[in-house]
């Protein structure tokens, strides 16, 4: 097999079998394929795209480039969930340790935030002396003995996609359907999980920006995850606006534990995260139906289960579990800086990527792989989409480093008033499955 053919075939809008397939994977990974082929091969998918089978190939090339959990020790349907990432997005946090505190076992590998999108596993490590890179053996034990367990991926699951995703960084060809599907569920797979369900986010902050590439993308990633027996289903969510009023590491910790404490439960955050959490109990078993898996859930918030189990998970990978109820021990920020409205008028819209570039210019986030990151600062989003707005009111609260210079103004451009009131529109798009 020439690695040549494959790059001639897919220019021409051929489709390539899973032999072909198998073997430029194991090349890429191996380092026996030179990049410069590879990279070729990936913009003509971006252009030619991939047929159904062939997506399908790929991801099961990718996934058995690496390691596959075994889960099977631990008892019951093992439920996990993928974001396909936007700003202040904390679902995770406050999901997993609801659907294990309903008794649904929670497996779930994050990864670090890049960008002007965050990472969950960034999120944790806000936490003092929370471990946040597991090992097999510590993700089985947490997940035995508190049904919820989190950790960057180990670097033996899919290492095929780490290398084809360096190389689509930086040849424009992260943005394919069947790239990004083969991407995330090779992982999926491989994590071990019974059952998914996906949250495709769908808006100008996110990587789809309209119902039908996220309601592709959806499909896509249902189809391949049906075909190998997983039971999934997804929710395509409105990704414009951050989800809730933290960005940042430290302050979205906050943040989810005030909603596991039961505040906020009408925000967009909760809602959205109490319904992925629903359908997770439905597929874990301990639900029949929406309202039941509802219901369930309200009662872990009410009861404190699920504060309780996120404590439990902090305390056995070593965190400082105190921190959840004192936030003072998380990392603080040098300087609060408040940006008060400069005009009267409603807010129509807020431009959630540009506010995720302000976070990681403050430090919450990376420009680039390397970059080190600063967990206590970020910006509280006080400004909701259809407020009324006085001149002089609270909008944003920036936590910045001491002697970082704010300019409030950037904050402000992030909005768009009108003389006219505005709706919030509604944040569940469409779903598939559910
Ligand atoms: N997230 C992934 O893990 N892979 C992609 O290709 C895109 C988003």
């Amino acid at each position: 097999m020439r690695m040549y053919d494959l790059i001639y075939t897919k220019k021409l809008g051929g489709a390539l079998s899973p032999d072909e397939i198998a073997f430029w994977v194991k090349g890429a990974a191996d380092g026996s394929i030179p990049d410069e082929q590879s990279a070729s091969l990936l913009m003509a998918i971006c252009w030619r795209g991939m047929s159904t089978e062939e997506t399908l190939a790929l991801t099961l090339a990718m996934r058995d480039s690496g390691k596959r959990l075994d889960l099977s020790p631990v008892p019951g349907v093992k439920v996990d969930k993928h974001s396909t990432g936007g700003v202040g997005d904390k679902t995770t946090m406050i999901l997993g340790p609801i659907v294990a505190a309903c008794g649904v076992p929670c497996p779930m590998f994050s990864g670090r935030g890049l960008g002007h999108t965050g990472g969950t596993v960034d999120k944790f490590e806000a936490i003092p002396g929370l471990k946040v890179e597991l090992s097999e053996a510590e993700f089985l034990r947490s997940l035995t003995e508190t049904r919820f367990a989190n950790s960057a991926p180990t670097g033996d699951i899919a290492p095929a996609d780490k290398k084809l995703y360096a190389l689509r960084d930086i040849t424009a060809t992260v943005e394919s359907i069947p790239l990004i599907t083969a991407s995330i569920m090779s992982k999926k797979l491989a994590g071990g999980a019974d059952a998914l369900v996906l949250d495709v986010k769908c808006g100008p902050t996110a990587f789809m920006k309209t119902l039908e590439d996220a309601t592709t993308l959806a499909q896509s990633m249902v189809d391949v995850g049906t075909a190998h027996g997983m039971q999934i289903r997804a929710l395509i969510t409105r990704m414009d606006a951050p989800l809730g009023w933290a960005i940042g590491n430290a302050l979205e910790i906050m943040e989810s534990v005030e909603i596991l404490r039961g505040e906020h439960g009408n925000s967009e955050l909760a809602q959205m995260s109490f319904r992925l959490a629903a359908e997770m109990l439905i597929m874990g078993g301990v639900a029949k139906t929406l309202p039941e898996a509802q219901a369930k859930v309200q009662a872990s918030i009410q009861d404190g289960s699920a504060l309780e189990t996120l404590r439990r998970f902090v305390a056995l990978n070593g965190g400082d579990a105190q921190a959840l109820a004192d936030f003072t021990r998380l990392p603080q920020a040098g300087q609060v800086v408040d940006v008060l409205a400069a005009q009267d008028g409603y807010i129509a819209d807020i431009d959630g990527r540009a506010l995720g570039i302000l976070a990681m210019d403050l430090g919450a986030g990376r420009r680039d792989r390397n970059d080190v990151l600063d967990l206590g600062v970020g910006i509280r989003v006080l400004a909701q989409v259809g407020q009324k707005v006085v001149k002089g009111d609270l909008l944003f609260q920036v936590y910045a480093k001491t002697n970082q210079v704010i300019l409030p103004d950037l904050y402000l451009s992030t909005l768009r008033l009108t003389m006219n009131a505005a709706i919030q529109p509604p944040w569940l798009l469409a779903s598939i499955g559910c």
